[in-house]
């Protein structure tokens, strides 16, 4: 028996004791949150404040800890949304080292594009299972944070720009993953949406534009699934780390929302564990440890933290492990997981062009496969979601396989840029062979990673002169994407078709292939905006933010939100995608319950439509974007077939977060109902007057542009009057630094030495992106601040010894060095002493099971 299955085997008998017990003590109640907490609350006596304070941070990277004493198990974690990173060897946090083979589904960004939310459960069950075959209780996952800018390095990780459409997706596969037994981890709460200084980067955001953009998915999340737990982010949220963020995990999330699981912080991401015990922070990962939990202690000692404080948050720990059901685990059929992932990825393919209908290509079409996508596929991001696939399909020997006649394959480009003749020569003579050129194109590994925002939305130099040159001889020419953000497209009219696979998982070769075919007929729409130019991005003149805030300028206005309300012209709206066969939509009729309307298959193939429903308001009141995403129904039609679908409306459909009332409002009058293809292309709309609070414009703080969408350039003024306070200061130029500033400050330090190490630190990064293969470790240290170097080295640098770095680099080094030496042997005193002291409780006689849980 493995340890994990010896746990299986006592959870099974625990649960069995836990049950008997109840009966035994006259409470009937199903096992339920109400019989879990009983024994939690008893079990929290039996435990030494030492043991409590240590439940609160992880074991390990992966684990937390155990008291086995008491029946607590330590549970595995693992990423993460697109498949499981199981670390096998040496744990690390950023996909470095290896990882047991799983399934590598398509990741969020591409599963956007289906708008299936069953689809999304089914994934969601698929890695639940591959999780408890793998022995993993927490799957760090789904990621849904919104898109605030096409840059951000983790966009491929992420849902969509809109709210409505991740949280409906995100709750999707928290259903699927938790109910295999397993918890879900829902990610990262909240308004993390730049790369840049991730760990010391403060997210400054008006209240209204909080709850309404950035945690509006989270709330869809906790409330239609329930999860286990959720993840905290890196970064602050209006001036308080995420994991210590009173308003965030209380008030909101817990108070608001109901959420009563645990909540883990972002490996390295907790800051100061007293505040984080007392604001909701449940759990610290990875292992800082025995150093968390001496602080905890001398703050019980000190009086500024009860015992009973720190109780809320070990019965939260306890609730967690009880929650999740190892029993459920089975064997996982790897081939059917497969299928499920090229199913999925066929679901997600947009088609973005197709001029004279070149699309599918009828079998026996010569086609030259030009690109070196073609050969080694881009099916995933880099950093901690890097799943190591069961199988990988690449197009070469999909398209070999296929009814279509492939005439010759040639690489055509260097992946990591530059110009090559050889290779574009190569590429220019296979086309000519061809009817049709399969052009492979996309984002290399280093344009999308975790710890690194993008600088352009360009596609490398060296494709867009292959395509010049091959649309030199030849105009059917069928575009290939691999990408998990969107990109700029100023060569389109290069492209008589254009196919985008985005990030498709181990089996988006075989689903992009089946569209070229015809074998299945697209039916992804775009979850995101695709603007004419970077600099069209509402967020554009605020993003990344490089000093220490990251200012929300643009507040509502996030993607579509802005484009349609500020009229701006763009390249693909939100919701966009083509098929090979057309639908019409028939009048729609709305009443207080919902949009009901008729949706025709008008061509000649059987295929999908994703209906969407945006909701304006028309009577005055507060600011708002002019339409909202609000609802969708995907739904397939064979030829000439119709159906009448009703889209609901629910609690999100018409309200605004009043800043003036603190709280959910739905202004009185009359509404815009709009159904539509694409947020552009509306098919037929209706106005419905809606009873609710009367409107007050007057109450609204925000100042004129946000009347009107254009938030381009928002001063200073105009944005503290927005927020309603003065904004934080910026910090420049050379200045003492804090345990909290990340080490790329360093560069602004007072002692030489940290500066040149910021000058190599920098050049090594560069060195690695010449290489075309990002140094993970390289940007989390370079982003990280000085903090986290005692939150991620398991107790050998305590925080006592990180104020010593930090006074060496503020150029104290002789005060600072003799710091870290006494700090170093003082911290390895006290961590001796902890460990010997948890040894020593451990070794307690175990209280008998059914005092434990029932406290008889
Ligand atoms: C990432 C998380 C991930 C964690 C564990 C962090 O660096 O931000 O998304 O779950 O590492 O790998």
């Amino acid at each position: 028996m493995t340890s994990r299955e010896s746990h299986r085997a006592d959870a099974r008998t625990e649960a069995a004791a836990a049950s008997s017990a109840r009966t035994r003590g006259g409470l009937t109640a199903p096992v339920g949150h109400a019989a879990v907490k009983e024994g939690t609350a008893t079990m929290t006596d039996e435990l030494t404040l030492l043991e409590k304070a240590a439940l609160l941070s992880g074991e390990s990277v992966w684990e937390t800890r155990s008291v086995p004493r008491v029946g607590l198990r330590a549970l595995n974690l693992s990423d993460g949304p697109h498949g499981i990173r199981k670390q096998l060897g040496s744990g690390d946090h950023l996909g470095i080292n290896g990882s047991a083979p799983a399934t590598c589904f398509p990741t969020a960004a591409t599963v956007a594009n289906s708008w299936d939310v069953s689809l999304a459960e089914q994934i969601g069950e698929a890695l639940g299972a591959e999780a408890a075959e793998l022995d993993v209780d927490v799957v760090l996952g789904p990621g849904l944070n919104i898109k605030r800018s096409p840059l951000c390095g983790r966009n491929f990780e992420y849902f969509s720009e809109d709210p409505y459409l991740s949280g409906k997706l995100a709750a999707g596969y928290v259903r699927g993953i938790q109910s295999q037994g397993a918890s879900a981890c829902p990610k990262h709460f909240a308004a993390n949406s730049q790369e840049h200084r991730r760990m010391a980067s403060d997210s400054v955001v008006d209240e209204r534009t909080l709850r309404e953009i950035y945690l509006t998915a989270f709330e869809i999340v906790v409330r239609e699934a329930a999860p286990k737990a959720i993840m905290s982010s890196y970064n602050m949220v209006n001036g308080v780390y995420a994991h210590e963020n009173p308003h965030l995990l209380q008030d909101v999330l817990r108070d608001e929302w109901g959420f009563d699981g645990a909540v883990i912080s972002d490996w390295g991401g907790s800051n100061d564990a007293e505040a984080a015990v007392k604001a909701g922070g449940t759990l610290e990962m990875p292992s800082p440890g025995l150093d968390s939990a001496r602080q905890l202690l001398a703050a019980v000692e000190a009086g500024t933290l009860t015992e009973a404080e720190l109780d809320v948050r070990v019965a939260e720990m306890r609730t967690l492990v009880d929650r999740i059901d190892p029993s459920l685990a089975r064997k996982v059929d790897a081939q059917a997981q497969h299928e499920l992932a090229r199913r999925v990825a066929e679901a997600s393919q947009v088609l973005l062009k197709n001029d004279d209908a070149l699309l599918p290509l009828a079998a026996g079409t010569r086609v030259a496969v030009i690109g070196d996508f073609a050969e080694t596929p881009r099916y995933q991001g880099a950093g901690s979601s890097l799943v190591n696939p069961t199988q990988l399909s690449t197009a070469r020997t999909v398209l070999d396989g296929s009814p279509l006649d492939v005439v010759r394959y040639a690489q055509g480009f260097r992946r990591t840029g530059g110009a090559d003749e050889a290779l574009a020569s190569e590429a220019v003579d296979a086309a000519r062979e061809a009817d049709v050129v399969l052009l492979y194109l996309g984002l290399d590994e280093t344009s999308e990673s975790e710890g690194n925002d993008r600088t352009h939305m360009e596609l490398p130099l060296n494709q867009v002169e292959l395509l010049n040159r091959l649309r030199q001889s030849t105009d059917r020419i069928v575009v290939v994407l691999s990408a998990g953000s969107a990109v700029e497209m100023p060569w389109i009219d290069d492209a008589r078709a254009i196919v985008h696979g985005y990030l498709g998982g181990q089996a988006g070769a075989e689903a992009t292939v089946n569209v070229i075919t015809g074998a299945v007929n697209p039916s992804g729409r775009l979850a995101e905006t695709y603007p004419l130019r970077l600099e069209d991005n509402p967020s554009h003149p605020y993003y990344p933010g490089k000093e220490s805030s990251a200012e929300y300028r643009e507040g509502l206005y996030v993607g579509y939100r802005y484009y349609s309300t500020a009229e701006v012209p763009v390249l693909f709206p939100f919701g966009f995608g083509l098929s090979y066969t057309t639908f019409a939509y028939g009048e729609v009729t709305v009443d207080a319950q919902g949009a009901t309307f008729t949706v025709t298959n008008t061509g000649s193939v059987e295929g999908s439509e994703v209906a969407q429903l945006y909701v304006g308001r028309v009577s005055a009141g507060v600011h708002r974007p002019s339409r909202e995403l609000k609802g969708f129904h995907k739904v397939r039609l064979a030829p000439g077939e119709s159906a009448t679908l009703t889209i609901p409306f629910d609690e999100y459909t018409f309200r605004h977060f009043s800043v003036a009332n603190d709280s959910w409002a739905v202004e009185a009058g009359e509404y815009w109902i709009g159904i539509g293809a694409s947020v552009e292309d509306i098919r037929a709309f209706a106005h419905l007057e809606v009873a609710g609070r009367a409107a007050d414009a007057d109450a609204d703080p925000a100042p004129e542009p946000y009347a009107t969408g254009a938030v381009g350039s928002i001063t200073d003024a105009e944005f503290a009057t927005l927020l309603g306070r003065r904004l934080p200061e910026l910090e420049g130029g050379r200045r003492m630094l804090e345990a909290n500033s990340p080490l790329l400050a360093m560069h602004q330090a007072r002692s030489p030495l940290a500066r040149l190490a910021a000058k190599v630190l920098r050049s090594l990064i560069a060195r690695s992106e010449r290489k075309g293969k990002p140094d993970l470790n390289l940007y989390f240290l370079y982003n990280m601040p000085f903090r986290a170097i005692g939150k991620m080295t398991n107790g050998a640098v305590s925080m006592e010894m990180v104020d010593s770095i930090v006074t060496m680099v503020n150029g104290r080094h002789l005060a600072g060095l003799g710091g870290i030496i006494s700090g170093f042997f003082r911290g390895a005193r006290t961590g001796k002493r902890l460990a010997a002291e948890l040894a020593e409780s451990g070794r307690r006689p175990t209280p008998s099971t059914d005092s434990v849980r029932t406290g008889a």
